[in-house]
């Protein structure tokens, strides 16, 4: 029979990381998880509460393809609260997970063949959505001399006035640096003179650590055509929840809506009713992001001491992308060799640059204090001894 092409886009290899440390954890062995770029925390007291709530009191059933109106109107109040701009609850559509906003905003804003630019290193999903959609998805390489950010000419290197799309997070995946806000109104600038739609992914948003200064700067102050793509996932540590969100252009609205329709019906509807509450739970989110500070300074200080010390910036989000050239040009390898050595897992940094990722490892940091602090002690006793590591 015959089997469609868009099936063999590429697997999201830490999907493939997190499967090898569950099946050494099956075998009775210990993992320290820095591979998958989780909360180690469930969802906020409130969120639980509400959820049973919701399961006591509601019928659960179809809510409409945009989401329930006291969710959309919640987060409304969100960005009037915690970033002074006001977003009619129109413009939102909750969606399942930040996911299925990426494949709502490919479908409603881009044709077949159109081109769509998002950065190298980037978060793979872009590129196999995009490419199983049959959208272009256009390389920008970025590196340490902007930070892992874009500039102006390297967009215009990237095609410029003939990309459709430009898609940027910020704090970003895997590197964790952020667009200064005068660089996204550059960048939201050059979108609007070149008719590129320019679509934010904001989703971590309040992890960040006022690194040199920088604040996360959202799209929806700024531009009105922009497409801002959130989710409950990180800061409100509902990964398994599904739940996401997107502050759309008007003239996105109801194509979106339609798709919305066609594709999920709706987003679920237990996480959307305890989502609501989770605005309220600021003290308990809060205290996971002063942990993830805490985690980071620590691997900044003690990677270094492993001889990892050329690392992205981390500004936002919780990942270090370390360069590893000094002791691999295979980062597959040795990840899997530090699995099994160590029990830290990490990710490759093939997942999110086809190009360079070899020479790049992803270690998340949104563990325990405890998990942190060994698995740098693991790191440094295995690199002192890296004559082992392969590709050396
Ligand atoms: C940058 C970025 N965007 C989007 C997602 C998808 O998240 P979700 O579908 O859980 O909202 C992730 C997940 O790791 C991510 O890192």
């Amino acid at each position: 029979m015959k089997i469609s092409q868009r099936g063999t886009i590429p697997a999201f290899i830490v999907m493939d990381v997190m499967k090898a440390a569950a099946e050494r954890e099956a075998s009775g062995e210990g993992v320290l998880h820095m591979e998958v770029g989780q909360p180690s925390t469930s969802a906020p007291r409130g969120v639980i509460d509400a959820a049973k709530k919701a399961l006591d009191d509601d019928l659960l059933g179809y809510t409409l393809a945009t989401g329930i109106l006291p969710l959309r109107e919640r987060i409304a109040r969100h960005y009037q609260d915690y970033y002074g701009v006001t977003v009619p609850p129109e413009r939102i559509c909750v969606t399942t997970g930040s996911s299925a906003a990426f494949l709502l905003t490919f479908l409603a804003a881009f044709d077949p063949g159109d081109k769509v630019a998002i950065l190298r290193p980037g978060y793979p999903c872009y590129r196999n959505i995009l490419g199983a959609l049959d959208i272009e998805a256009v390389e920008v390489p970025v590196g340490p001399e902007s930070r892992f950010q874009p500039t102006l000419a390297a967009l215009d290197a990237a095609g410029g006035g003939d990309l459709d799309g430009l898609l940027i997070a910020s704090p970003a995946n895997p590197t964790g640096s952020m667009l200064r806000e005068d660089e996204l109104e550059q960048i939201l600038d050059y979108c609007r003179r070149h008719a590129i739609r320019y679509i934010s992914d904001e989703i971590y948003h309040q992890i960040t650590y006022g690194a040199d200064g920088i604040e996360a700067a959202t799209a929806v102050a700024h531009d009105e055509q922009a497409v801002v793509i959130n989710s409950f996932s990180k800061y409100y540590s509902m990964t398994g929840w599904r739940l996401g969100w997107m502050v759309l252009p008007e003239d996105m609205l109801r194509p979106v809506e339609r798709l919305a329709q066609n594709l999920f019906i709706s987003a679920p509807s237990l996480a959307q009713h305890a989502a609501v509450a989770a605005f309220d739970c600021g003290l308990e989110l809060d205290a996971n992001v002063a942990r993830y500070a805490r985690n980071r300074k620590l691997l900044l200080a003690e990677l270094p001491k492993a001889g990892l010390d050329r690392l992205a910036p981390a500004d936002g989000a919780f990942y270090i992308y370390a360069d590893v050239r000094a002791f691999t040009n295979d980062a597959l390898a040795f990840c899997a060799q530090m699995l099994e050595e160590t029990g830290v897992a990490a990710t490759p940094g093939n997942d999110f640059d086809p190009v360079d990722g070899a020479s790049y490892v992803r270690f998340s940091f949104a563990g325990s204090d405890e998990d942190m602090a060994e698995a740098c002690r693991r790191l440094q006793s295995w690199l002192a001894n890296s004559g082992k590591v392969t590709g050396r």
